[in-house]
């Protein structure tokens, strides 16, 4: 049942007034308040309901409708909602015998904490203590979270933007090239051998590749079929282990549990979120092979956390993989990203300003550009710091008038619905989309 209200301006004020609204100048924080949700769908104060086609920052994939994970959540508030990481829990055993099931390769043991970010954090501590060296290689068009160190291993404007003076950069971050054959000047192949290259000159002392299996919100870059698992290869060559940042790939999002096991990949690491609850919960996990969880069992891991393995989160976990599997939601995710592809490939074919559908299953997004030789972008990768209004904000507001939400990020146009999504959904976000795009074909170069 949605809250009512008598002064609905009156929320988004004291929101204003008392909390810092995040990655932004806080005179552009200007929120529209949500009163209920319905499906696939998030109500507005003023009634609008709105097709989000974004999933809130790939999160919810069950959409608004999974009451087993309600229940779950709320038959675990009223016996056991908390106790600290010392104790056990049958939610929390259940859900690390299930993740060990679901991970690809010999995944085995996970340790929990309550974002992506984090997670990315405890892999690096976890890889740096396994291997005796230091350095994490990552890419530049990526993004592993807001803290110190796993902003610094993010290759994303935001680690640019901040600068020495608000938070000097974490040592031991080295960063390569990515599989981005629309935009760069290497070709995959050429930045598999430049990372190979690098691992030979760093003499050794890198401890863990660091990957999103298919790069999310840098631009949805789809990487060649091999590549992930070539990467494993030369990673493992050169003794280092391979980490796949699954936050935004994991359960189900490209159609198998992980994409890891799309390109034949078995990460030493997985980290995860987002996806994990169907963010009914915050909960994230870094789950190690079977050989690091042994190395821990008479060294320290020297890591914790008071909400580590939370009983409510790891029941909305354990619920949330139940009903991916009772729903068939992969599966899904499969036949109906099969749908939106071919709609994203005959809109990409009939709006010029669309340079390249890139993505698999349901994580799919559409690079802009403003001239289709040239493939200029409309938008410049500082632009995501900058405060600039892009083409593609209003390309993202004309749809939202709509009533279809995209989130745009790094001149792409992200699409990303949950995974219960239907065809007559694709459809009208198509539709919204079509007409939308009319402003970025008209703002091309002549
Ligand atoms: C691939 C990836 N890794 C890590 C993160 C950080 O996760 P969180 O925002 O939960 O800290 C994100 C967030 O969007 C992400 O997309």
């Amino acid at each position: 049942m949605a809250r009512q209200h008598t002064d609905r301006d009156e929320i988004v004020d004291l929101d204003r007034a008392y909390t810092l609204g995040t990655w932004t100048r806080q005179r552009d924080f200007d929120p529209t308040e949500i009163v209920d949700t319905d499906g696939p769908r998030i109500v507005t104060a003023d009634g609008d309901s709105i097709l989000d086609f974004s999933s809130q920052y790939v999160c919810t994939s069950l959409g608004y409708d999974a009451d087993r994970v309600a229940d779950a959540i709320a038959e675990q508030v009223r016996t056991v909602p908390y106790v600290s990481p010392g104790w056990s829990t049958e939610p929390r055993a259940r859900l690390s015998e299930k993740l060990a099931e679901i991970t690809p390769g010999s995944l085995q043991k996970t340790f929990y904490s309550t974002s992506g970010t984090e997670a990315n954090e405890v892999a690096f501590k976890i890889a740096r203590a396994y291997t005796g060296k230091h350095k994490i290689l990552s890419r530049y068009r990526s993004y592993h979270g807001a803290t110190a160190a796993s902003l610094s291993a993010s290759g994303d404007p935001r680690r640019v933007a901040q600068g020495p003076d608000i938070q000097p950069e974490v040592p031991g971050m080295v960063k390569g090239p990515d599989p981005y054959a629309y935009g760069s000047s290497l070709d995959p192949d050429q930045s598999l051998a430049y990372i190979d290259e690098m691992l030979e000159l760093e003499g050794g002392t890198v401890a863990a590749v660091l990957v999103e299996p298919l790069v999310g919100s840098n631009g949805v870059l789809t990487p060649p079929d091999d590549y992930l698992a070539r990467l494993q290869e030369i990673a493992h060559a050169h003794d280092a282990l391979l980490i796949c940042d699954e936050v935004m790939t994991g359960f189900g999002r490209t159609g198998e549990w992980f994409a890891s096991e799309l390109y034949g990949a078995e990460p030493d690491i997985i980290t995860m979120a987002k996806g994990l609850t169907g963010s009914y919960q915050p909960l994230a996990a870094t789950t190690v092979s079977a050989e690091i969880a042994a190395y821990f069992e008479d060294t320290l891991l020297n890591q914790g956390h008071t909400f580590s393995g939370h009983p409510t989160a790891c029941a909305a976990g354990v619920a949330a993989i139940e009903t991916y599997e009772a729903e068939g939601l992969v599966e899904n995710a499969r036949s109906i990203g099969e749908y939106l592809t071919t709609e994203l490939d005959s809109l990409a074919a009939r709006h010029p300003s669309v340079g390249e559908r890139r993505g698999i299953g349901l994580h799919q997004g559409l690079e802009l550009t403003k001239s289709t030789e040239s493939r200029e972008p409309f938008e410049e990768r500082s632009d995501k710091v900058s405060g600039r209004t892009t083409v593609l904000d209003e390309v993202g507001a004309h749809a939202l008038e709509n009533e279809v939400y995209f989130y745009t990020s790094v001149n792409t146009i992200v699409v990303t619905p949950p995974l219960t999504i239907s065809e007559a959904e694709v459809d009208e976000a198509i539709e919204a989309l079509d007409e939308a795009l009319a402003i970025s074909d008209a703002a091309m170069d002549e």
